[in-house]
C-alpha cells in the first residue's frame, strides 16, 4: 500500500516536471522567436523589404551604398532611381547626393549622362571650383578646366625629342622620359606601317601657354577657350602631351589622313590616348583635336580606348 502511494507520488512529480518542462520550452522558444524577430526588424533587409524593395534591389543597395546613404533611402519614399543610379557603370557612391540634385534639374537626361557629368564636374561651368592638380599621380595626373598646375610646375624628367621626329630647333620639343620612350616605340611601329610622325608641340611652360592662349584670345574668349587652355590649365605643361602630325600635313586635314587613323587604332598600345575626341566636346570642353595625344600608360590608355570614355571620366572613377 505504502509502496503504491510512493509510486503514484513519483509519477505525479514526473508529470509535473514534464509539463513544467514543456511550458518552459514553449516559453523559451517563443521568447527566442520574438527576440529574433525584433532583431530582424532592425535590419536593412526587413526595413527595405517593408518599403517594397525586392530582394534584388536590397542586394544592390547593400552592395553599393554605405550606412549614410541607406539611412537616406530609408527616410524617403521608395524610388527606383536609387537602384538605377547604383547600377550605372561609373556610379561613385559618395557622389550620390550630387547625382540626385542634378537629376532633379535634368530629369530628361539619361542616368549615364547624369553620372558622367557629375563625375567630371561638367554639370558646372568650366573653371568653377577649380582645384590644384594632384601631381603625385604622375602620368595619370588630370589637368583640365577644373584642375590646374602651379605656374612654377615643371616635370621632373624632361628630355628633348630627337630632330628626326620634331619640328623646331633642337631642344625646342621636350616631353617626360616615359612619354618619350613610349613615343619612340609608337613611332617605330607607325613607321613600319608606312607613316612618318612628327611632333609639332609638346611641353609648354606656363608662360608659353599664356602666349599661345593670348594669341587666340585676340579672336574672342569663347573661341580661345574652345581650342586653347588657359595658362595653368593646359596638359602641355605636364610634359605628357604631344601634338602629332604626319610629316608634311597640317592640323586642318590631319583627321583625314591614314596616319591619324593608324594612331586612333594603335596609340593605346603604347600608352597614348586621343585626348579631345570629336564626340566628347561636352566633357573635355575643347573642339576635336585629332593631333593632341596624351601619355597615360598602357593600362589606362587601353581601358579608355576600349570603353570609349574620356580621361576625365577615367580619372574620376579609377584614379581619384
Ligand atoms: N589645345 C590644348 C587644349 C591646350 O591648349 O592645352
Ligand atoms: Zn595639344
Amino acid at each position: 500500500m505504502a509502496k503504491l502511494k510512493i509510486k503514484s507520488g513519483v509519477k505525479k512529480i514526473a508529470v509535473i516536471v514534464v509539463v513544467l518542462g514543456l511550458f518552459l520550452s514553449i516559453g523559451l522558444y517563443s521568447y527566442i522567436k520574438i527576440k529574433n524577430q525584433k532583431e530582424y526588424e532592425k535590419t536593412y533587409d526587413y526595413k527595405l523589404s517593408q518599403m517594397g524593395y525586392t530582394e534584388e534591389d536590397i542586394k544592390i543597395i547593400k552592395d553599393k551604398f554605405k550606412d549614410k546613404e541607406i539611412a537616406y533611402i530609408l527616410d524617403n519614399e521608395k524610388n527606383e532611381l536609387y537602384i538605377n543610379l547604383a547600377q550605372e557603370k561609373y556610379f561613385i557612391y559618395d557622389k550620390f547626393y550630387d547625382y540626385l540634385d542634378y537629376q532633379k534639374e535634368e530629369q530628361d537626361k539619361p542616368l549615364r549622362e547624369i553620372v558622367e557629368r557629375i563625375n567630371t564636374n561638367t554639370n558646372k561651368e568650366y573653371y568653377t571650383d577649380a582645384t590644384p592638380t594632384d601631381i603625385s599621380k604622375k602620368e595619370l595626373m588630370l589637368v583640365n578646366k577644373y584642375n590646374y598646375l602651379d605656374a612654377s610646375y615643371t616635370p621632373e624628367t624632361l628630355v628633348s625629342v630627337g630632330m628626326d621626329y620634331a619640328y623646331g630647333e633642337l631642344g625646342s620639343q621636350k616631353v617626360t622620359e616615359d612619354t618619350y620612350n613610349a613615343f619612340l616605340n609608337m613611332w617605330r611601329a607607325s613607321h613600319e606601317a608606312g607613316f612618318y610622325l612628327m611632333v609639332n608641340s609638346s611641353y609648354r611652360t606656363h608662360e608659353k601657354q599664356e602666349s599661345v592662349y593670348n594669341e587666340y584670345k585676340k579672336l574672342g574668349t569663347e573661341y580661345a577657350d574652345s581650342i586653347a587652355a588657359r595658362p595653368g590649365y593646359s596638359e602641355h605643361q605636364t610634359g605628357y602631351s604631344l601634338d602629332i602630325f604626319e610629316k608634311g600635313t597640317s592640323s586642318s586635314n590631319f583627321h583625314e589622313t591614314d596616319s591619324y587613323k593608324w594612331l586612333l587604332e594603335n596609340a593605346h598600345k603604347y600608352g597614348f590616348i586621343l585626348r579631345y575626341p570629336e564626340d566628347k566636346v561636352d566633357i573635355t570642353g575643347y573642339k576635336f583635336e585629332s593631333w593632341h595625344f596624351r601619355y597615360v600608360g598602357v593600362e589606362a590608355a587601353t581601358y579608355i580606348h576600349e570603353n570609349n570614355i574620356t580621361f576625365d571620366e577615367y580619372y574620376a572613377y579609377y584614379v581619384k
